[in-house]
């Protein structure tokens, strides 16, 4: 039987998911000969990424891009071809995911069509995994690597009038393609990627396009000095807000105030909201394609009025409103996340249960592969012994200090709950990975 650092016998895993946070996990596991299991609801890997899914979870669009540059994106030992663009389009993306698992011998290491319908923990310790198969099994450790962008979150309460609108109403995450558009009335709402992506496409050819905000944004191009906007140097040992100066003037250099455009003053500096990037969106509103509006008051019959008490035809109303983090297999007093608050440490160790890690559950400024990535390999390296968590009081400080920051520096949103700075949380982890190691050593020392 394999054996962990200590002698002890290597504890049994089980990954939900094999999106790329389950695929970064998987092969983590793999190379450090953890027995596992990863279950994944689909037929292939890549979950968001996979258009039309047949999970039916995906909220790719027919035209979707990805918003971090291709580099930012790859894992790090697995480059995106230099033939894709610097910002792939899905079907890119759903390639190189599927590249990486048959490159790294991992496919035959995931149950597909099978997803985990229940997770229980055992007075025991162990996990108890009921499959949609009704088969049940029991692991050690357990992995959670089913994705935060899956579930909408509609307007909570809706709009008043939302139950008697004449017009048609969805939320982004069922957005397919701007045909649905053709020669209406659109009204979007939200300043996030998603609205900012769709009332471009409906800019293309809808009657008119309106964009709905309840606060403003800073609007980041994709490019800067003709590099990707991302690849501007982020040393995590400068202090955050010299960074943040130094951003916010080359970002303003470019576009200006959001004001400029009729878009709402951000309440915010930059930095203090997750990033919208959009190459587009400002050209679009500069042609009169897209005019923006504040936020929707009520819905009236074949109208939409805003909180300015202006007025407009709608046709079609698309909540790009974000969406909610769910665990639909855990029971809900053992593990949820209401209003997407979760306490984790380093968003990825539950302080309480020991056994149970989160992959891929926070909103980086960049890309979350290679931050997935990363975590695999610190959970893998926790599996084996060779890292050993902070002591309790050390750990919750840790997550309360994590807490605090993340509110005195987000503007309050139930969108600003798992933020990291990528450059910064890549940084900090290895430091940590480091702190453990040496605490794992000193356990192993003789007394
Ligand atoms: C429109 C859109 C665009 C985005 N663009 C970017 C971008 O440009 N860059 C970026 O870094 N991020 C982007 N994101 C964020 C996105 O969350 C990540 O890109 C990525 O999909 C996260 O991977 P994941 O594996 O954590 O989750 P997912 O991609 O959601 O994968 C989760 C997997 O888990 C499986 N699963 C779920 N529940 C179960 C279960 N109970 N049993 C078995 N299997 C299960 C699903 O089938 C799925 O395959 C975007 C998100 C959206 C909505
Ligand atoms: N091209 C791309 O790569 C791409 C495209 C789409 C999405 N994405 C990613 O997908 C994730 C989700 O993005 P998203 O844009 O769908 O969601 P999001 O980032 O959560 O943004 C939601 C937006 O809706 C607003 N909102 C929420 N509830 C509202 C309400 N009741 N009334 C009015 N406004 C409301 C929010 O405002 P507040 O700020 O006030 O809460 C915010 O502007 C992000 O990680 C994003 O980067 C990427």
């Amino acid at each position: 039987m394999p054996t962990a650092n200590g002698s002890r016998p290597l504890p049994r895993a089980c990954v939900i998911g094999a999106g790329s946070s389950g695929i970064a996990v998987v092969k983590a596991l793999h190379e450090r000969s953890i027995p596992f299991d990863c279950f994944e609801a689909s037929d292939e890997v890549g979950g968001n990424w996979v258009f039309g899914n047949r999970n039916g979870m995906s909220a790719a669009y027919r035209d979707l891009f990805i918003n971090v540059s291709r580099e930012r994106m790859a894992y790090s030992d697995f480059p995106m071809p230099t033939s894709y663009p610097d910002f792939p389009h899905h079907t890119h993306i759903r390639e190189y995911f599927n590249d990486y698992v048959d490159h790294f011998g991992l496919r035959e290491l995931i149950t597909f069509e099978t997803a985990v319908a229940r997770a229980d923990h055992r007075q025991d310790g162990t996990w108890e995994i009921t499959l949609d198969t009704g088969e049940t099994r029991v692991y050690d450790a357990l992995l959670v690597a089913n994705g935060h962008h899956w579930d909408p979150r509609w307007p909570e309460p809706a709009f008043p009038g939302a139950d008697t609108f004449s017009g048609e109403q969805l939320h982004a995450h069922s957005y397919v393609d701007n045909s649905l558009f053709a020669d209406r009335n659109v009204v979007i709402l939200g300043m996030g990627n998603s609205a900012m992506d769709i009332a471009v496409e409906s800019s293309y050819v809808a009657a008119h396009t309106y964009l709905a905000a309840r606060q403003g944004a800073w609007i980041i191009p994709k490019y800067v000095f003709g590099k990707p906007v991302d690849q501007l140097p982020q040393n995590p040992r400068i202090p955050f807000k010299i960074r943040q100066r130094m951003i916010h003037q080359v970002i303003r250099s470019y576009t200006g105030d959001p004001e400029r455009y009729g878009l709402p003053k951000p309440n915010h500096k930059f930095g203090e909201a997750h990033p919208t990037v959009s190459g587009r969106i400002l050209d679009r509103i500069a042609h009169g394609t897209i005019t923006p509006k504040p936020n929707i008051a009520a819905l009236e019959g074949s109208r939409v009025r805003f909180v300015d008490g202006s007025t407009v035809e709608a046709d079609v109303v698309v909540y790009c409103t974000g969406y909610k983090i769910t665990f639909p297999f855990f029971e809900e007093s053992l593990i949820s996340a209401p209003d997407n608050h979760i306490e984790l440490f380093r968003r990825v160790f539950h302080p309480d249960i020991p056994n149970l890690y989160f992959i891929g559950l926070l909103q980086p400024l960049g890309a979350i592969m290679p931050l997935a990535e990363a975590q695999g390999e610190w959970v893998g390296d926790h599996l084996l012994g060779d890292y050993v968590l902070p002591p309790q009081a050390e750990l919750r400080a840790d997550i309360a200090a994590d807490q605090a920051a993340m509110r005195a520096r987000y503007v309050a949103s139930k969108r600003h709950t798992i933020q990291v700075d990528f450059d910064d949380y890549l940084y900090a982890l290895a430091a940590e990975r480091r702190a453990g190691a040496e605490r794992a050593r000193a356990h192993l020392l003789p007394a």
